[in-house]
């Protein structure tokens, strides 16, 4: 598939690479829509983690799109960060992780693009649409990174989904692949204390951040490549946790 083939749905395009990925789709000739849980421009506000709220992004962007998504970028995402217990050096007192935060990040990072495959499977088959493509946004971190439980569990969990999706959906000529990148320059990792930012970079053998637009590489990689489907690109500059 072409990019300029697309009718692509990229969630949470309101800011950080969710915003690059709907500029680079548009640049290519494709037609995007997106979504976001604040107003966002060339698309619908719409919490992926709502079952509601995806059955009518997909309507609205069937819509805008002039017909069936045939191409899916499962971006939206947050962070909550936290270790699992701790306890304070003084006081002694033990702190444990919020369930509440546990669930906040399961919802939007598993529950969110669950929800969206979902109904762009269900759709690309009501509606005969083939070839299709949905890509979806896991992470370095899914291999276990300290301070991430739930972020971490997410993230592995989508890239297991992402393999037995992939088997699942090759039948109806649909592909499912995912991109896992190291730290990109997005407002969710700029707002990393800049201590940790420059502690998180040391062992980056680039020693730098990577580009929004180098992540859109591997999507045009996956969009294009008709024989890549269940499997993880990873973009990283070399970082290995
Ligand atoms: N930035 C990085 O270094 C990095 C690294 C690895 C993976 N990722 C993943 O890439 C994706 C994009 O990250 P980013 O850095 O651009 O994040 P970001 O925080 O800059 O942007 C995420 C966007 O998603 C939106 N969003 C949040 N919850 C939503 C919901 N429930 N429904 C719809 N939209 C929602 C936010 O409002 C925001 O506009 C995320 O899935 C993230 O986990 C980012």
């Amino acid at each position: 598939m072409k990019l300029n083939e697309t009718r692509a749905l990229v969630t949470g395009g309101g800011r950080g690479m969710g915003k690059a990925f709907v500029q680079s789709f548009k640049d290519a000739g494709a037609a995007v829509f997106t979504c976001d849980v604040n107003p966002v421009e060339g698309g619908t506000i719409a919490d992926v983690s709502n079952e509601e709220d995806v059955v009518r992004l997909f309507a609205e962007a069937e819509e805008a799109l002039g017909g069936p998504v045939n191409c899916l970028v499962n971006n939206a995402g947050i962070i909550r960060d936290g270790l699992l217990v701790k306890k304070d050096k003084e006081t002694g007192e033990v702190r444990a992780f919020s369930t509440k935060k546990w669930q906040q990040v399961i919802d939007v990072n598993l529950t969110g693009p669950f929800l969206c495959m979902r109904q762009f499977a269900q759709r690309c088959l009501e509606t005969e649409t083939r070839p299709a493509v949905a890509i979806n946004m896991s992470s370095i971190s899914r291999s276990g990174n300290a301070g991430q439980t739930n972020y971490a569990a997410a993230k592995a969990g989508l890239v297991a989904d992402t393999v037995l999706w992939a088997k699942e959906l090759a039948r109806y000529d649909i592909r499912v692949a995912a991109i896992a990148p190291g730290f990109i320059r997005t407002p969710m990792v700029e707002s990393m204390p800049p201590h940790a930012l420059e502690r998180a970079l040391k062992p980056v053998p680039m020693r730098r951040l990577g580009e929004p637009e180098e992540i859109f590489s591997a999507i045009r990689f996956i969009v294009e490549c008709g024989y890549f489907t269940g499997r993880v690109v990873e973009v990283d500059g070399g970082l290995r946790l």
